[in-house]
């Protein structure tokens, strides 16, 4: 019902006037007639501790929690759910009686994307991972959980790929390389760009040896145009190249969940946004 009290919600971030969260769940809002509000808030790094608890303090129920915030969020929390520890990151916030609870959706809506939307089969692939920032961190261990032969992680800086691939070698087999180390074998059937190079309108010497004709690539950043990786993918043949917006429009319809315990449908919100969601 969308009579009674309206709950505040909103998304924090820094800039955060890109951000498609406040459309999306208001269309969230209407089709499952919930009674909310959604608010953008651009919060610099340093207002994020009084901001988020003002936040809760004047009644507000739940916020988003985007770049650049996602990981120091983390030490605001009084619990946090497995995934959002596992991810290092949070980006849902729910303001309960006393206390503030944090979780992660990135992970499980990238996967339902990946999985559901997109019809990619996981068990027993090879993925190729290029990135080792908070994004990889995010989608290595439920990436892991659907048993892929191997996952490899590939960084310009390879510290920081063997440190996230040590982090998570007790869960599963994943390797840590740097983008000229990789090779054209094993044949990868997925490539995931979780590099922020595309957002900074840069172009990396991504790995072309990595794209074989079965080769699905899939680009955790999106845009109303083809993001440049997803162009690279396609240049150098690629079965599929995918942009993001399903993982966006997943992770958003995972916190409504949480908070109004109401999943919406994801496939018209998609439409809706009037986005193609293949390069
Ligand atoms: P996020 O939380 O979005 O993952 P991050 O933690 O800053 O952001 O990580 C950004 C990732 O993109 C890193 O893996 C970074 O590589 P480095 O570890 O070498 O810095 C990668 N990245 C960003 N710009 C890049 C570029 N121009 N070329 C290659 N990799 C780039």
């Amino acid at each position: 019902m969308t009579e009674g009290v309206t709950d505040r919600y909103g998304v924090m971030g820094y800039p955060v006037s890109h951000s498609r969260s406040p459309v999306i769940h208001r269309l969230f809002a209407i089709q499952t007639k919930q009674n909310i509000q959604y608010e953008l808030l651009q919060v610099a790094p340093e207002k994020l501790e009084t901001a988020v608890r003002q936040f809760g303090r004047t009644g507000g129920k739940g916020l988003n929690i985007t770049v650049p915030h996602k990981s120091e969020v983390v030490r605001l929390v009084d619990d946090m759910s497995e995934r959002a520890s596992n991810a290092g990151a949070v980006n849902t916030l729910v303001f309960r009686d006393n206390d503030i609870y944090g979780d992660n959706t990135d992970g499980v809506g990238f996967m339902h994307d990946l999985q559901l939307n997109q019809g990619v089969q996981l068990k027993d692939a090879k993925i190729l991972i290029l990135g080792a920032g908070g994004a990889t961190r995010g989608i290595v261990g439920p990436l892991l959980e659907a048993e892929p032969d191997s996952i490899v992680i590939a960084n310009r800086t390879f510290p920081k790929a063997r440190s996230l691939a040590d982090h998570f070698a007790s869960q599963g087999p994943v390797d840590a390389c740097r983008f000229q180390d990789v090779n054209s074998l094993p044949v990868y059937d997925l490539v995931i760009n979780a590099t922020s190079a595309g957002v900074k309108g840069e172009m990396p010497p991504y790995p072309e040896q990595a794209i074989h004709p079965n080769t699905i690539c899939y680009d955790l950043s999106y845009g109303l145009t083809p993001t440049p990786f997803s162009l690279w993918a396609i240049e150098h043949g690629a079965a599929k190249s995918v942009m993001g917006w399903g993982m966006l429009v997943e992770q958003a319809a995972e916190s409504f969940h949480i908070w109004r315990g109401i999943r919406p449908d994801t496939a018209s919100v998609l439409k809706q946004l009037s986005v193609n969601i293949k390069a």
